[in-house]
């Protein structure tokens, strides 16, 4: 694992969107797991000014993303779909036709949870990961508990992250309970893996995950046992 500790917010989204781009470069039909939340903000944006400066073609590119709200659809703009659409997607070559979101509002969640594991696998794997950290260490909605859950799966929002989430929501009631997230098998299965965090929150619990003990009580330990992890971290 390599953790590499920069000195601004700018600095991080650089060097985590460089190294998405090199893989597209690279290899410009990658599967690239994408995330949500405010820390791939920056990331985007310098993938999208990339795109448009014509460094890098994503028009080969398939994305498949971590998670999303039980309930919420597309048109939600709360929902991570339309996270992605507007602060990705809709800004970049990328074929909206190759972008894929977990459905939180299938009919039968464990069903679209094995449907979406059987087709990352016939994608291939995810060829980058990028991740971002929840305080209490989830990573996508695999939050701590008892077991690591390996496939894709619905799931019980922890309060904390209810909490911490709600900034994004009119009120704290209005933040879905459920989530269906990726689990840790198609993560760990991904050929690389970046996970970015800043701020000065986020310090403890990026040093529980690279240092501490590989435990389900903090998910993203068990990215201590992938062979191609970079964490970057930014206190600013
Ligand atoms: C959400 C997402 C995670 C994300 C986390 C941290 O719960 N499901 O994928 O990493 O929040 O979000 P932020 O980057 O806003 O701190």
């Amino acid at each position: 694992m390599k953790f590499i500790t920069v000195d601004s917010y700018e600095k991080l989204s650089r060097m985590t969107a460089n190294m998405i781009c090199a893989e597209v470069i690279s290899k410009p039909n990658a599967v690239l797991g994408l995330a949500t939340g405010s820390s791939p903000l920056g990331t985007y944006a310098k993938m999208i000014e990339y795109n448009k400066n014509g460094d890098v073609d994503f028009s080969e590119v398939t994305s498949v993303n971590l998670d999303e709200y039980v309930g919420l659809d597309g048109s939600n703009d709360q929902s991570y779909r339309y996270f992605m659409d507007t602060n990705l997607f809709s800004q970049i070559n990328i074929d909206p036709k190759k972008t894929f979101v977990p459905n939180g509002c299938a009919e039968d969640l464990a069903k679209e949870g094995e449907n979406y594991d059987n087709f990352i696998k016939e994608l291939g794997g995810i060829d980058i990961q990028l991740l971002g950290i929840g305080l209490d260490g989830h990573i996508g909605f695999n939050e701590p508990d008892d077991v690591f859950i390996k496939e894709t799966h619905e799931v019980a929002l922890d309060p904390s992250t209810i909490e911490a989430n709600a900034r994004f929501f009119e009120k704290e009631e209005d933040v879905p309970r459920t989530a269906i997230t990726m689990g840790m098998m198609s993560i760990m299965q991904a050929k690389k893996v970046v996970l970015i965090a800043n701020g000065k929150n986020k310090k403890e619990i990026v040093e529980k995950a690279v240092y501490g003990p590989i435990t389900p009580q903090v998910p993203a330990s068990i990215l201590q046992l992938h062979p191609d992890v970079t964490v970057i971290y930014s206190e600013n």
